[in-house]
C-alpha cells in the first residue's frame, strides 16, 4: 500500500512541485491549503502531470479542529511536509503578528497532531535567511544562525527551536529540517510555476514578468557592493530539484532505522550567482533581453550568501542538477503559458 503524506501548502509554489515529485515516487498525497496565496486551478495543473488527483482539503493549519478532522477522515498519514507559511519578508515587518500566528500556529498544531494520529516525521521548509549575512561563504549547516532581520526570518528561527525542543522533550517524532536557498524556476511541463500575484517582490517573477514586457524594466538592487561585478550573489537552486530533496527527505525519515530524529540539510547548488549573470544566463537561455537599469540597494539584503551542500549531497544522496539556464529557460516557459 503506499506510504500516505500530508502536504501543507501543496498548491503553493514549492509545494505543488514537490507533490507531483512525491506522486512519481509512488507516495499518495493529502493537500491542506486554505488558497491565501495559490488557487485551486494548481490541482488540475498536477493532475495534468501526474495523472493523479490529490486529496484536496481547503483548510487552514492554524485551525486545530480543521486539522484533526483531515487525520481523521485520512487515516493512516506517516509523513507530514509543512510548507504552509506566510513568506513575504517586507509584509512581515508591517504584519509581525499574523506571520508569528500563521506560521507558528501552524507548526505547533501539526506537532501536537503527530503523535495522536500516528504521524512519524515532519519534514520542514526553513530557509538560509537563518544565518544572515554569513561572515565566510559558501556555508554549512555549522554556520552560527545570526539574529533574523525580519519577522518572517524569526518565525523559521524559531520554528527550528520548536521542533527541536519538541523531540528533546520525548515526543516520538522525527524531523527533516531543509533550509533552502533560492529556489526559482517552474516545472518544465510548463503545467505548474510561481504564481504572480500583484508586484512580484523576488528576482526571477519580476525578470520574466520584464522580459514578456508586462514591467517597464528590471531594477537591478545595488551594483556597488564587494563581489565581482558589484551585484548580490545568491545560490539559485531549481525547484524541481529542491522538490525531489523532499522525497528523498521524507523516505530517509520514514524509513531509515538509526537515523538522528532532528537532522538539518542545506539545500543549494554550492554555486554563487549573481544577479548581473542571471540576467546574462537567462538572455543566453531564451535570446530574450532583459530591460534592466542599476538601481539603489534594497534595504535588508544580504551581500552573498551560497551553501556547502555537501552533507545533502553525501547523506541524502542528492545533488541539484539542473543547469541554471534550463531553469530560466523553464521560468520563461511558465511565463509564456500565464500568458494563454
Ligand atoms: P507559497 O506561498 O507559494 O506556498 C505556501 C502555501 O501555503 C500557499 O499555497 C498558501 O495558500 C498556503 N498557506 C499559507 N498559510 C496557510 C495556512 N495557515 N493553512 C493552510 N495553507 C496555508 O510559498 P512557497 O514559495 O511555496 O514556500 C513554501 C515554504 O517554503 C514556506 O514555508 C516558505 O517560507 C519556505 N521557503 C520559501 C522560499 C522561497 O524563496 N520561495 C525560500 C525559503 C523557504
Ligand atoms: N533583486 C533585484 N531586483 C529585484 C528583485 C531582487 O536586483 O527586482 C535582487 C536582490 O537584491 C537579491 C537577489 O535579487 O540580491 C535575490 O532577491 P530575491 O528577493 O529573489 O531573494 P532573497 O535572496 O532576497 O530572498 C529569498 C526569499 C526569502 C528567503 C531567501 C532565502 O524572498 O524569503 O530567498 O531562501 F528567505
Amino acid at each position: 500500500m503506499a506510504t500516505k503524506i500530508l502536504v501543507t501548502g501543496g498548491t503553493g509554489y514549492i509545494g505543488s512541485h514537490t507533490v507531483v515529485e512525491l506522486q512519481q515516487a509512488g507516495y499518495e498525497v493529502v493537500i491542506i491549503d486554505n488558497l491565501s496565496n495559490s488557487n485551486r486551478d494548481v490541482l488540475k495543473g498536477i493532475e495534468a502531470i501526474t495523472g493523479i488527483a490529490p486529496v484536496f482539503v481547503e483548510g487552514d493549519c492554524t485551525d486545530l479542529d480543521t486539522l484533526k478532522k483531515l487525520f481523521e477522515q485520512n487515516p493512516g498519514i506517516k509523513g507530514i511536509i509543512n510548507f504552509a507559511a506566510s513568506k513575504a519578508v517586507g509584509e512581515s515587518v508591517q504584519k509581525p503578528l499574523l506571520y508569528y500566528r500563521n506560521n507558528l500556529n501552524t507548526l505547533i498544531n501539526l506537532l501536537e497532531c503527530m503523535p495522536q494520529y500516528g504521524v512519524k516525521g515532519i519534514v520542514f521548509s526553513s530557509s538560509c535567511t537563518v544565518y544572515g549575512e554569513p561572515d565566510v561563504n559558501p556555508i554549512d549547516e555549522t554556520a552560527p544562525i545570526k539574529p533574523a532581520t525580519s519577522p518572517y526570518g524569526n518565525t523559521k528561527q524559531i520554528s527550528e527551536e520548536i521542533i527541536t525542543d519538541y523531540i528533546h522533550s520525548g515526543a516520538p517524532v522525527k524531523s527533516i529540517i531543509l533550509r533552502y536557498f533560492n529556489p526559482i524556476g517552474a516545472h518544465p511541463s510548463a503545467k505548474i510555476g510561481e504564481l504572480p500575484l500583484g508586484v512580484p517582490q523576488n528576482l526571477v517573477p519580476y525578470l520574466t514578468q520584464a522580459a514578456a514586457g508586462i514591467r517597464k524594466e528590471l531594477t537591478v538592487f545595488g551594483n556597488d557592493y564587494n563581489t565581482p561585478d558589484g551585484s548580490c550573489i545568491r545560490d539559485y537552486i531549481d525547484v524541481v530539484d529542491l522538490a525531489k530533496a523532499h522525497v528523498v527527505a521524507m523516505r530517509r525519515m520514514l524509513d531509515g532505522e538509526d537515523t538522528d530524529s532532528i537532522e538539518i540539510f542545506n539545500l543549494g547548488t554550492g554555486r554563487g550567482v549573481s544577479v548581473l549573470e542571471l540576467i546574462n544566463a537567462f538572455e543566453k537561455a531564451t535570446g530574450v533581453p532583459v530591460p534592466h537599469k542599476i538601481g539603489s540597494r534594497r534595504e535588508g539584503d544580504i551581500e552573498k550568501i551560497w551553501a556547502i551542500p555537501d552533507k545533502a549531497n553525501n547523506i541524502l544522496g542528492w545533488t541539484a542538477e539542473v543547469p541554471v539556464e534550463e531553469t530560466l529557460a523553464n521560468a520563461w516557459r511558465w511565463q509564456k503559458s500565464l500568458e494563454k
